[in-house]
């Protein structure tokens, strides 16, 4: 059939996916995969503080560098991931004197965003900046800067300053349907643009359990695009308890296709990035024991229902 990444082209849309770079160089077939199969790429850790920075001042972009050369080869776009988040944080940002925070914190945004600027279409500037009840994180920028907002507004100007040409992101998850969190998310958003400051985007992670995607998926990010940003889904991926049973990934096929529908449904959704290509690489099992099987493709790479389903929704097949 058609790749993926045709298809969805052909309808508007990327079809992303998260790749791991010690993966990539040392397996053929994940790579084959990704080149073939999709058209933009999320570094799945090779951009996150505690690698680009994990000391002050001393920066190592080498597997950053290695997935935007994969993904140059492969005329694929890359979502930069990302710039400020309570996570994967080096112990010493959250040890710094709070009056040294700001200053670490745009250090790290310029030198990142200008170390890829002009190759990177978009960043996660911000990432999970609000816990489950919809308040912000208390970490370590809220404490410093005066609170979510204040943070949120300076880590984009300062994004913004670096690479004028890249969209720019909050990313976070259980803000899909609708509810107090992703209230939350919505009025940091109208915050923003009320005050001028450059957000372009809101990435909605979907890290869904299979049959559970909300039925409010569609109206909720209908409600961001209406506020003026773009709207995509960063981090797909659906999970059930392993083993899988035939039935569990029909239901994921079935609700794959549904997000991938929504984003089509959506003018102002630009497109879907699958969280980790295959299930022998997905970040699920080892942090929700017992499950599992939430990507496109098993662990030998074979296309799941979900792939086909995925593949129908965007007219192929
Ligand atoms: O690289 C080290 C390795 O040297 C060490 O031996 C090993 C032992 O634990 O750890 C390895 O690092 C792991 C890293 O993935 C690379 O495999 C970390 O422990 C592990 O915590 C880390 O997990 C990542 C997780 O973010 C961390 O929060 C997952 O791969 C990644 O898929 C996941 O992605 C997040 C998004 O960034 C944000 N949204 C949620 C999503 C899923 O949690």
């Amino acid at each position: 059939g058609t790749p993926l990444r045709d298809l969805a082209a052909a309808k508007g849309i990327y079809m992303g996916v998260a790749l791991a770079n010690g993966t990539l160089s040392s397996d053929a077939t994940y790579k084959s995969i990704a080149a073939t199969q999709f058209n933009t790429v999320t570094p799945e850790n090779e951009m996150k503080w505690d690698t680009i920075e994990s000391s002050k001042g001393s920066f190592n972009y080498s597997g950053g560098d290695a997935i935007v050369s994969f993904a140059q080869a492969n005329s694929d776009k890359v979502r930069g991931h990302n710039l400020v988040w309570h996570s994967q944080l080096p112990g010493w940002v959250t040890s710094l004197p709070t009056n040294q925070v700001q200053a670490a914190m745009e250090n790290h945004i310029t030198n990142e965003v200008t170390h890829y600027k002009g190759k990177i279409y978009a960043w996660d500037v911000v990432n999970e900046p609000f816990d489950d009840s919809g308040n912000y994180r208390t970490d370590v920028f809220y404490n410093a800067m005066g609170g979510g907002v204040a943070y949120i507004a300076d880590a984009l100007k300062t994004a913004r300053a670096a690479d004028p040409a890249a969209k720019l992101y909050v990313n976070d998850y259980n803000i899909e349907g609708t509810g107090s969190k992703s209230d939350a998310m919505y009025n940091l958003v109208k915050s923003l643009k009320a005050q001028g400051a450059p957000i372009d985007g809101v990435g909605f992670e979907s890290h869904f359990i299979v049959g559970q995607v909300p039925s409010s998926l569609k109206a909720n990010m209908q409600r961001f695009a209406d506020l003026g940003v773009d709207v995509a889904i960063t981090e797909l991926d659906v999970r059930m308890p392993t083993p899988a049973t035939t039935a569990n990934l029909n239901q994921q096929a079935t609700d794959y296709a549904n997000v991938v529908n929504t984003c089509l449904a959506i003018t102002r959704c630009v497109g879907v990035t699958a969280w980790d290509l295959d299930d022998g690489h997905s970040w699920v099992p080892s942090t929700f024991s017992g499950q599992g099987a939430a990507t496109l493709y098993d662990a030998s790479y074979n296309p799941k229902p979900a792939y086909t389903a995925v593949q129908n929704a965007l007219g192929g097949g």
